[in-house]
């Protein structure tokens, strides 16, 4: 029987491995862990990339969402719009805060905000709206940018799942005063270990996170405000840079891939993920709808092949935000009951993706 992993690192870590080697080594001879040439070098290209001015590398991706809601001055009393199906950390970086997590339903074709139920969702108390672009789809940014310029609203794109996404030929991380990335290992660019960064074209924002991130000073022993320990390493900086020279390629294998999965899928049990017009997707996951989520599970299981949910539990009905009494939202409760991710990875081989094609289709 063939095997299947959800996802693996083998053939682009073995692609990489002698550059990766080498530049760790350099790192590690260099004998400069933080705050180096590295991180510096890391952020312009990541900024260029994105076509962004500005890049602050932090430790994590909650950490530059948490960061850059503390730039904006976002603190207890206010409340932030965020999608009811998102990954926890959205909501928890807003909740570190001490602001209120006010949660709206998404798009019930792309799993992404759109301008619906945002006016509903509104209070005088609201200063910000956190556009996710879930699971490596660009949300509906012209609507939700309208909203916000209506409102008076800060804008801050969650671009965890999202590297590279573009929406009307830009990329997301731009439209808003910042965009907030993850370079968790598994990301479409994923470090060796957590990283993060955000990105911005305002220099006042990216300028204050940097300090938040930094105990709050950019003079040594002098701190102006209550920061936080925050950096992107000189290993994960560098061995990131690498990683950034093969996105383009890594995002268009997992494009190829996804490319071929709906082309061939063709089962009525089965929902296909959709993208909305004038975007690109990254597919850092591909996400199907099943009724039967833990049958189709199984069945794959059965023949070999790796799947995750995510995110089995909606983020109203976590343990930990159960004092909150956030809206328990329908189209996040039938999405956390019926997601699941299909096996994505880049190297994929043409078998194993026609495998995964067919036994979804004997589903
Ligand atoms: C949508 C979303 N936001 C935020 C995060 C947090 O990133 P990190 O794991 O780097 O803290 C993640 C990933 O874990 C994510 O998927």
């Amino acid at each position: 029987m063939m095997k299947v992993p959800f996802s693996t690192f083998a053939p682009m870590h073995g692609e990489i491995r002698e550059e990766m080697l080498a530049k760790f080594a350099q790192v590690y001879d260099c004998g400069w862990f933080i705050q180096g040439s590295e991180c510096e070098a890391f952020e312009k290209e990541f900024a260029a990339w994105n076509d962004a001015q500005y890049c602050v590398g932090v430790a994590t991706g909650l950490d530059a969402i948490y960061l850059a809601l503390k730039a904006m001055g976002i603190g207890a009393g206010d409340e932030v719009i965020v999608p009811s199906n998102t990954f926890i950390a959205t909501a928890l970086a807003v909740s570190y805060t001490g602001a209120k997590v006010v949660l709206v339903d998404p798009d019930e074709e792309t799993y992404n905000l759109c301008g619906k139920g945002l006016e509903e969702a509104y209070t005088p108390r609201c200063k910000a709206i956190i556009p996710v672009h879930l699971y490596g789809q660009a949300a509906e940014m012209d609507e939700i940018l309208a909203f916000a310029r209506e409102k008076g609203l800060y804008v801050l794109e969650d671009c965890a799942q999202s590297h590279g996404a573009t929406y009307k030929g830009k990329k997301v991380g731009t439209f808003g005063d910042v965009g907030c990335f993850s370079f968790y290992p598994g990301k479409n660019l994923g470090a060796l270990g957590d990283g993060g960064a955000i990105i911005s074209n305002n220099e006042e924002l990216a300028n204050k996170i940097r300090c938040l991130g930094n105990y709050g000073s950019t003079k040594k022993y002098h701190h102006t405000y209550l920061g936080t320990n925050s950096r992107l390493d000189e290993v994960q900086a560098a061995l990131l840079r690498i990683k950034l020279t093969h996105l383009d390629d890594y995002n268009k294998a997992r494009n190829t891939v996804a490319d071929k999965y709906i082309a061939g899928i063709r089962n009525p049990k089965i929902r296909l993920p959709k993208t909305g017009c004038d975007r690109t997707h990254v597919w850092h996951l591909f996400a199907v709808l099943c009724d039967d989520r833990e049958a189709l599970k199984a069945h794959l299981e059965e023949r070999g092949i790796g799947t995750v949910c995510h995110y089995p539990i909606a983020i109203a009905d976590q343990e930990c935000y159960q004092k909150e009494q956030l809206a328990h939202l329908p189209v996040a409760e039938y999405i956390a009951a019926s997601e699941l991710s299909l096996p994505m990875y880049y190297g994929m081989t043409d078998e194993e993706v026609q495998y995964v094609i067919d036994a979804v289709n004997a589903f």
